[in-house]
């Protein structure tokens, strides 16, 4: 097992990149100014507050909450309200809600502001049979009125607050349905201020690679920012998508276990592997702040990842795979 290193303070977020950075141009979505195009997709179980901020420090130039639960909202469920919970450092920070009724997503939304969002995005690409099975998520690209009716309560209900309302979708249902884009239409009409697209379709869940020719496709026809999101692994791939037509990219599942991804797509060197393990152990500190020791169970989803990213040697990995409690964590990353 290597020596953990004292603790470091992580790199700066890139301000600037080469000349002329395509992905360091500004991007206004509605009323809410952004100072780069390359993004955090959310992801559920993953995209916590110290997840957020730990992307955000390696220059992620937005950042998402997990999928939040209108419902759960609207009627005052205790630990769907903890999903709204952020620090300052994390702004601007992106709630994004699903359900499947325009006036509990309208009213979810009025408080998502009131506690902070800086943007309501709302989930129309979620292809999970629990989610799928109450008509919210994937399963509102097959009813573009609703859909639509969704996107006019919300915008009206956060109307004034100057916080932009985006939707994020699929290409479709099943391949070759082509719904993502009719929808999609309706959506920039009904005044969704960006759409942020995941060119897979719900069928294919995560497997397969994102049809970008999708994307491209809906930025020449829709008004508003087509943001994409789907295998963007690094610099080439971001950039390919802007230079086709993208407003925006997201990092998703490349950056879990490896933040620095964002610096490395903004043109930053690989970072060296006692920088990688100071921001795993500045991580686990704070999920461990904030989730106390549920964080044990949490932090099993990275530690494998952190191994294969070069942030830990393979003994180190293993015993934290193996650790009961919180203590054994953080004697292993001598926290
Ligand atoms: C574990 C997991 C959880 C996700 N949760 C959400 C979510 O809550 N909301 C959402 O819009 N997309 C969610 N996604 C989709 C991602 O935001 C992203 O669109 C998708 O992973 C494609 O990007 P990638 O190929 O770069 O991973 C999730 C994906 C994964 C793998």
């Amino acid at each position: 097992m290597s020596a953990p290193s004292p603790p470091q303070e992580p790199a700066p977020p890139p301000t600037s990149g080469e000349a002329g950075d395509p992905l360091l141009r500004p991007l206004t979505i509605g009323g809410l100014a952004l100072d780069r195009r390359l993004l955090m997709a959310p992801m559920a179980g993953l995209t916590t507050p110290a997840f957020r901020r730990s992307v955000r420090r390696w220059g992620a130039g937005l950042v998402f909450t997990e999928m939040i639960s209108a419902y759960g909202v609207h009627y005052d469920n205790r630990r769907t309200l903890d999903y709204f919970l952020h620090t300052e450092d994390e702004h601007p920070l992106g709630f994004q809600l699903f359900g499947a009724d325009a006036d509990v997503m309208a009213d979810a939304a009025r408080r998502a502001v009131e506690a902070g969002a800086d943007l309501v995005d709302l989930n129309m690409a979620c292809p999970v049979r629990k989610v799928v099975k109450t008509g919210a998520g994937a399963a509102l690209l097959g009813e573009p009125d609703k859909a639509a009716g969704i996107v006019t309560a919300v915008v009206r209900a956060v109307e004034g607050s100057g916080v932009p309302v985006t939707v994020k979708i699929r290409s479709g249902l099943r391949d070759g349905d082509g719904m993502g884009r009719a929808v999609a239409v309706r959506l920039a009409v009904a005044g969704a201020a960006a759409v942020c697209i995941h060119p897979r379709t719900a069928a294919q869940l995560y497997r397969g690679r994102a049809d970008h020719d999708v994307t491209s496709a809906l930025a020449a026809e829709l008004p508003v920012p087509v943001i994409a999101s789907g295998d963007v692994d690094g610099r080439a791939a971001a950039l390919r998508l802007l230079e086709r037509g993208a407003a925006a990219v997201m990092l998703a599942r490349g950056a879990v276990g490896a933040p620095w991804l964002f610096a490395q797509v903004l043109g930053a060197d690989e970072p060296a592997a006692a920088e990688k393990l100071a921001e795993v152990r500045r991580f686990t500190a704070e999920v461990i702040d904030e989730l106390g020791s549920r964080a044990v169970g949490h932090l099993r989803q990275f530690w494998g990842r952190f191994r294969r990213h070069g942030a830990l040697d393979k003994p180190l990995a293993l015993e934290l795979m193996r650790a009961r409690d919180l203590d054994a964590v953080r004697a292993l990353l001598d926290l």
